[in-house]
């Protein structure tokens, strides 16, 4: 597997709930691939590479930015936040990365404000018990001032009118706040704010959909970059146990100005089994010993803010679900490692409704439908599965369980990835 014909955008996602291993996979697909593009999301993202001894946490910048061959680009459906930006440059010194010129930036991707981060807070804070267990870093306020068409865009850092822009959106922010009684010191934010703004100027701020589009005639090879996971779509997630832009296929469309007709592949990442992090339902969940063990073995705490991550056995429902809104073509199953200390592993393959049927679909509304999950129960392999690279050498359990997964999901899964290195897959046939 490899990139897709020409004249197509290759899409990477997430079909769970996020933290899948988008950021390994798209890293080792990048060699193939002469442009790497973020098409949504923003700072909550932590997307992990492993190499060489190396471990590197991205949360803005596309993943592809340490093969230093590929053109990395930010895209239009990205919310940008300038102080994070500069600390991610400035956390990549040390690789000696020619980032001010392998790295785009659109002008139209929305700019994340020090009040937008405030406004995060003070919305969860008012919402109690009932939060969704937002990352914080500002990412639903603003998307909501960019479709309320009252939002700052990169494009607009060059405006002479910038800082009375500013003033005005962060005028209204105080408004809010002063309703919510929130209490903030906005001073020492802002300073670092208009620092990093000046340093983002430095940048190469682009019509991205223009770059894309001309690379698409060129013949290049375009591999877009998802973050978060399909389940947490702002349409087809656990509404409101969401984030707050299109994480699916489509959202990398409208993300970096890339026609339908133009996608190609459609990567689907997902683990072996699944996790959240954050609020919301999660029927496979484990609340017991075995959940605690898979987070430890998995070293399942989140990348962006440390908090654990809720684990549970792998949810087919849910990941069929995934697999026909974004029209997948490629599985890629991640940490299979994870699951070597189990004697059995657990395949939920339906749920049973409250009022006692058996259904494959999800419920309009899991949070208030419980659903049951109809388990299936496989023979674990384990053993370690350190060193292996083919498929022909993989423990018969772990084939046993790849070919169940496969003939429930109905397509094959040719990547499986054993740890975090950059070598750890195991791969049918080859990359190519
Ligand atoms: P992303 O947000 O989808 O890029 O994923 P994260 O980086 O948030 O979380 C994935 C975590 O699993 C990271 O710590 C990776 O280093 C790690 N990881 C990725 N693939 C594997 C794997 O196959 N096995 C194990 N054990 N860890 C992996
Ligand atoms: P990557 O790209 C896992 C979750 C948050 C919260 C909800 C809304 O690393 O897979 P937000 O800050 O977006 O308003 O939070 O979404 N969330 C993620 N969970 N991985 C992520 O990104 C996430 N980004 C947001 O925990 O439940
Ligand atoms: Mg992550």
């Amino acid at each position: 597997m490899g990139a897709s014909n020409k004249m197509a955008v290759d899409v990477l996602l997430g079909l769970q709930w996020g933290d899948e291993g988008k950021g390994k996979i798209v890293d080792v697909l990048a060699p193939k691939y002469q442009v790497v593009a973020r098409f949504q999301g923003g700072p909550n993202a932590g997307h992990t590479l492993e190499f060489d001894g190396f471990k590197h946490v991205l949360h803005q910048i596309p993943s592809g930015i340490f093969r230093s061959e590929v053109q990395n680009i930010i895209g239009n459906g990205v919310v940008l936040d300038p102080i994070i930006f500069k600390k991610e440059i400035d956390g990549l010194a040390k690789y000696n990365l020619n980032i001010l010129e392998n790295l785009e930036i659109s002008k139209k991707a929305s700019i994340i404000l020090p009040t937008h981060r405030l406004l995060d807070a003070a919305y969860e804070k008012a919402k109690g018990d009932a939060k969704i267990g937002s990352t914080l870093k500002g990412i639903g306020p603003t998307y909501t001032d960019k479709i309320s068409r009252q939002g700052l865009r990169v494009g607009d850092m060059i405006s002479p009118n910038f800082k009375a822009k500013y003033d005005k959106l962060v005028n209204t922010h105080k408004g809010i706040l002063d309703v919510y009684k929130f209490e903030y010191d906005l001073a020492a934010a802002e300073a670092e704010f208009f620092e990093a703004v000046e340093f983002m100027k430095k940048f190469n701020l682009v019509d991205s959909e223009y770059v894309v589009n001309q690379a698409l005639t060129d013949n290049k090879t375009i591999l877009a970059e998802g973050a978060q996971g399909s389940l947490l779509d702002v349409d087809f997630g656990s509404y409101p146990f969401v984030t707050s832009s299109n994480t699916v296929t489509a959202g990398a469309c409208t993300g970096l100005g890339v026609a339908p007709k133009n996608i190609g592949e459609v990567y689907g990442i997902f683990k072996a089994y699944a996790t959240r992090v954050g609020s919301g339902p999660f029927p496979t969940e484990l609340m017991d010993e075995v959940g605690e063990r898979m987070r430890q073995e998995g070293r399942e705490f989140g990348s962006t803010t440390g908090r654990p991550r809720r684990c549970g056995w792998i949810d087919l429902p849910a990941l069929k679900y995934a697999m026909m809104i974004n029209g997948v073509t490629q599985l890629v199953m991640m940490k299979a490692d994870v699951l070597n200390i189990f004697e059995e592993i657990h395949v939920c393959t339906a749920y049973q409704l409250p009022d006692g049927t058996i259904s494959e679909q999800l419920p309009y509304d899991m949070t208030d439908t419980i659903v049951t999950p109809v388990y299936e129960t496989l023979k674990g392999w384990h053993c370690s599965l350190e060193g292996l690279r083919k498929f022909e050498e993989l423990p018969t359990e772990l084939s046993a369980y790849i070919a169940f997964l496969e003939e429930k999901l109905e397509l094959p899964i040719n990547f499986i990835s054993t740890g975090p290195d950059r070598d750890e897959c195991v791969l049918r046939g080859k990359l190519a």
